[in-house]
């Protein structure tokens, strides 16, 4: 990695520095690139916030989010110290007014000045989407975005919140920026092990030649939280599962997953290959819905030896919210490599267990040579790529098991991240920031792919808003979700294969 005193110099703005994200993720992630000697020499923060914060107000409340959140743990007081320094200044004021950016603007250039030196800006949106437009606005009357190679603007989602919103909101950032300054960030691309199912599949030879329809039966990919919609309900009652989790992380980890290899690892390449599997997704059929989605409510229930509540119980949510908080999908990829072969996708909250997995299911063997005794244990062939929280890759195979009967059992090769790396990968917000300080937009998500994936959930975004689902709540917390959401998977002859795997390691 290349060392940060390689690295121009940047001025990182931050809008919503007072907020949550910045508390909980931004500064968290900045601190431990700062440890890891990866921010540039020269690197200067500004805090932007509605609420009037002075510098060593935001330092110590930040200080605090480290303490919480960081993935080193406390921060020793030293280092806080040489970090913290890197805040320069506070700017208070309302995003739709351009004289707060008229502040901002002299800010960065008195910062200029005493560096001597032409900086890269970064602007990160950490604030409601409502005011994104304004602030964007405002940073072009401000002339603060007109460089367009040394200036980056950093999006969070919710990006739309359907196909007409997203492009629309796609064409008002691109009436004022090129693409290239846009960094929409999808933090699921950031984790080391959604990452590395490039590396595994491109940098390895030995599974590509059998990564298609010929050898594979179906691909399931699960996203589930034991957590509730915690002090999120407000965002979370406007959004629901699909929106929240399906559109971006789920259809991020299938784009990979199902990708063409790409011709070389640059942004453009690899999000064209990915962008290439969203636009291939066969559409839904909304008379079969039923068929292909499945949704879900979590109620009262227990986790982990704690009674919950349900999501009708929860702060700042409409006690009769039909708003999902599970959904499951099957879709397919009308290409070459993937005619037929389903690909079953489910996220929700408060499940039995937090978990993160894609699971590859191979066909069995063409001709099965052993007897049947000897196969009562048979299991399929399974690649399982862990993404959190026990980041690794798992294939599951027959063996013989030992004895004088000749019976097979299915076993395992794990490897794991922690056991080969013996080191703690870093969290998704250092991988991002680090790539929007170098200005490499590979892990950020270009317009075109935001478009797909919204364009791919929208029938059943359309078939749900349509008709209001009459059993919510339909599954209870510390489960795994509706019935509906086996009945989808078993009316193919599969099942769910997550929860038999979570036994089975322990
Ligand atoms: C966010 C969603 O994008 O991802 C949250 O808005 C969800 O609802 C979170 O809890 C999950 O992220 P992670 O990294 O904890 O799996």
């Amino acid at each position: 990695m290349t060392n940060g005193n390689e690295l121009p110099a940047v001025e990182l703005v931050i809008f919503g520095a007072a907020g949550d994200l910045t508390w909980r993720k931004l500064i968290p992630a900045l601190y431990n690139l700062f440890l890891d000697h990866l921010t540039p020499e020269k690197f200067a923060i500004f805090g932007v916030d509605a609420k009037h914060v002075g510098v060593e107000e935001l330092q110590k409340r930040l200080l605090d989010g480290v303490n919480q959140f960081s993935r080193r743990g406390k921060a020793k007081p030293d280092e806080w110290k040489a970090f913290s320094s890197h805040l320069v200044s506070t700017i208070a004021g309302n995003f739709n007014d351009v004289a707060t950016f008229e502040d901002l603007a002299r800010a960065l250039n008195s910062q200029d000045k005493s560096w001597d030196v032409h900086t890269e800006r970064v602007f990160y949106l950490a604030t409601p989407p409502s005011i994104v437009e304004n602030i964007v606005h405002n940073l072009g009357t401000a002339h603060l975005i007109n460089d367009r190679k040394r200036t980056r603007l950093v999006f969070e989602k919710p990006f739309g919140h359907n196909l007409a919103s997203a492009h629309e909101l796609n064409q008002i950032l691109l009436n004022t920026l090129t693409e290239s300054q846009i960094y929409r960030i999808d933090h699921y691309l950031g984790k080391e092990t959604v990452q590395n199912i490039l590396a595994f599949r491109f940098a390895n030879a030995l599974f590509e030649p059998i990564w298609d329809r010929r050898y594979i039966d179906h691909v399931q990919i699960t996203v589930a939280e034991q957590v509730g919609v915690e002090h999120r309900g407000g965002y979370y009652d406007h959004s629901g599962a699909l929106r929240d989790m399906i559109q971006n992380h789920l259809l991020q980890i299938l784009s990979l997953i199902a990708m063409e290899p790409p011709a070389a690892f640059n942004a453009d390449e690899i999000r064209a290959r990915k962008v290439d599997v969203l636009r291939a997704i066969r559409p839904i059929p909304t008379d079969q819905i039923h068929q292909y989605a499945s949704r879900g409510q979590y109620g009262p229930g227990w986790l982990e030896g704690e009674r919950v509540v349900g999501y009708h119980q929860e702060p700042d949510v409409d006690p009769n919210s039909v708003t999902e908080t599970f959904a499951a999908l099957k879709l397919f990829i009308d290409n070459w490599r993937w005619q037929d072969i389903p690909f079953y996708l489910r996220t929700g909250k408060r499940l039995a267990q937090k978990v993160s997995q894609a699971i590859i299911q191979f066909r069995p063997v063409p001709h099965q040579s052993f007897p049947a005794s000897a196969n009562q244990d048979w299991l399929p062939n399974l690649l399982e790529i862990d993404i959190q929280p026990d980041e690794g890759i798992a294939i599951h195979f027959q063996a013989k098991q030992p004895g004088v009967d000749l019976r097979l059992s299915s076993q395992e090769m794990r490897f794991t991240y922690a056991g080969a790396f013996k080191t703690t990968p870093p969290e998704a917000y250092e991988t991002l920031l680090l790539d929007v300080i170098r200005g490499d937009a590979t892990l950020f998500m270009r317009a075109d792919q935001v478009e797909s994936a919204w364009g791919a959930i929208e029938p059943v975004l359309d078939a749900w808003g349509n008709v209001a689902p009459s059993d919510f709540p339909n599954y209870p917390s510390g489960s795994w979700g509706p019935p509906s959401a086996e009945a989808l998977i078993a009316q193919d002859g599969r099942q769910w294969l997550q929860p038999i795997f979570v036994e089975h390691k322990e």
